[in-house]
């Protein structure tokens, strides 16, 4: 079986994280957000994964070179040369996706995470004999997502609006397909979207299917979501392999650390905390909800609540960083006033500060882009 993963986009809405890396490959619970679906893709047999990337596809493949061997999976990419949206990839990659074998194939957004039921979806899939299967969770924000109106009885799905204005139900589109290769017939290469312009007219034509997930599910692509789907990861992990969670007098609830990270004396970590690869956390620190990529040094007596901190970065003693996001190498320190300042590498030489508070979007070049604080 084959499989696409949509990873496009800029991923504006994790910058700065992703000024550095492409979305897919910023860590997601120690382990890039791509690999969580390779690795589920292949534990339901899909032998060949396409990429279909329009945004430093160097990266992304030279990342993923030694994951052919390691996993076992045909990994390639297709290259587009303009962003064709989320159906255009399909036609692009027509090729790549369908042989004589006539079989479906998977699709997916890279930004979703959850428990991937993908055999499940086979089974679901094989029993109504329509065109495309789609997986669907609830949400109490629909109008973010793509909204599915469906027959309960059947999972026909009767409509598809993607991001509403009006309600039209809480059941969205969870960014998980199973196609037949017929589905590819109806996309013409150009930028054009799969749920705007393919689902809706499958749907009307009573061939469109919807599956509920069972399990968690969250998109990822936004830093309070991202927080918020570590959590339900963290707890799913508690349940199906608690030995891979930190234990000890100084862990609160669900915690991830790398075995190369060090933690000093009397900290208290956790819930929902995640600790990259050779992180250093020095003594009497305070962990809650947030992700530490690699890298990262915590000076004695910090405070890290709801952030997420990028590689390498430093978090200054007694420094308190809440509901931000770190770039690459961002140094934290504690002014002599209290307050905390953001310094980054290049600024040091500038001699200038950034004042948390603001949101800044200009070029990477700017220490300014490198933070991000969310209400
Ligand atoms: N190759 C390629 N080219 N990929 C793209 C492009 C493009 O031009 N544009 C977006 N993508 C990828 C993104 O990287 C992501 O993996 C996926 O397509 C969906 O794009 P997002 O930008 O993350 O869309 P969204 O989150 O607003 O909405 C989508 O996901 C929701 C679930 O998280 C829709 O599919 C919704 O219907 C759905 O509910
Ligand atoms: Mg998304």
């Amino acid at each position: 079986m084959k499989a696409l993963i949509l990873v496009g986009g800029f991923g504006t809405r994790l910058r700065p994280l992703t000024l550095k890396h492409p979305k897919p490959l910023v860590e997601f619970a120690n382990k890039p957000m791509i690999l969580h679906q390779i690795e589920a893709l292949k534990a339901i047999g899909v032998t060949e994964v396409v990429l279909a990337i329009n945004y430093k596809p160097e990266e992304m493949m030279n990342f993923l070179k030694d994951f052919d061997t390691k996993l076992d999976i045909k990994i390639t990419c297709s290259q587009e040369t303009e962003p064709l949206g989320t159906a255009g990839p399909l036609a692009l990659a027509r090729d790549k996706l369908i042989d004589d074998s006539g079989e479906p194939f998977f699709v997916l957004n890279s930004d979703v995470i959850c428990e991937y039921p993908l055999k499940l979806m086979i089974e679901f899939h094989k029993a109504h004999g329509g065109e495309a299967s789609i997986m669907v969770t609830k949400v109490d924000e629909p109008s973010k997502y793509g909204v599915v109106v469906m027959e309960e009885s059947t999972g026909k799905v009767e409509r598809f609006v993607e991001k509403p204005k009006a309600f039209v139900g809480n059941k969205i589109n969870a960014g998980i397909y199973l196609l037949n290769p017929s589905v590819v017939d109806r996309i013409e290469l150009r930028p054009t979207s799969i749920e705007k312009e393919v689902f809706p007219k499958i749907a009307a034509e009573k061939k469109l299917y919807a599956m509920a997930l069972p399990g968690f599910w969250m998109d990822i692509g936004q830093p309070r979501d991202y927080i918020t789907g570590l959590r339900l990861y963290l707890d799913s992990l508690r349940k199906k392999s608690p030995s891979k969670l930190a234990t000890g007098p100084h862990i609160m609830g669900n915690v991830l650390v790398d075995e190369t990270a060090e933690i000093g004396e009397g900290c208290l970590i956790g819930p929902d905390v995640a600790i990259g690869p050779g992180c250093v956390v020095e003594s009497g620190v305070r962990l809650s909800r947030c992700s530490v990529m690699s890298g990262v040094t915590i000076k004695e007596h910090a405070c890290i609540s709801s952030s997420i901190i990028g590689w390498s970065s430093t978090v200054g003693q007694g420094a308190c960083v809440e509901k931000t996001v770190l770039g690459e190498a961002v140094h934290v320190k504690k002014t002599s006033l209290g307050e905390v300042v953001y310094v980054c590498d290049d600024v040091y030489s500038n001699g200038g500060v950034v004042l948390p508070g603001r949101e800044i979007e200009s070029s990477n070049l700017k220490p300014e882009s490198n933070v991000r604080v969310w209400d």
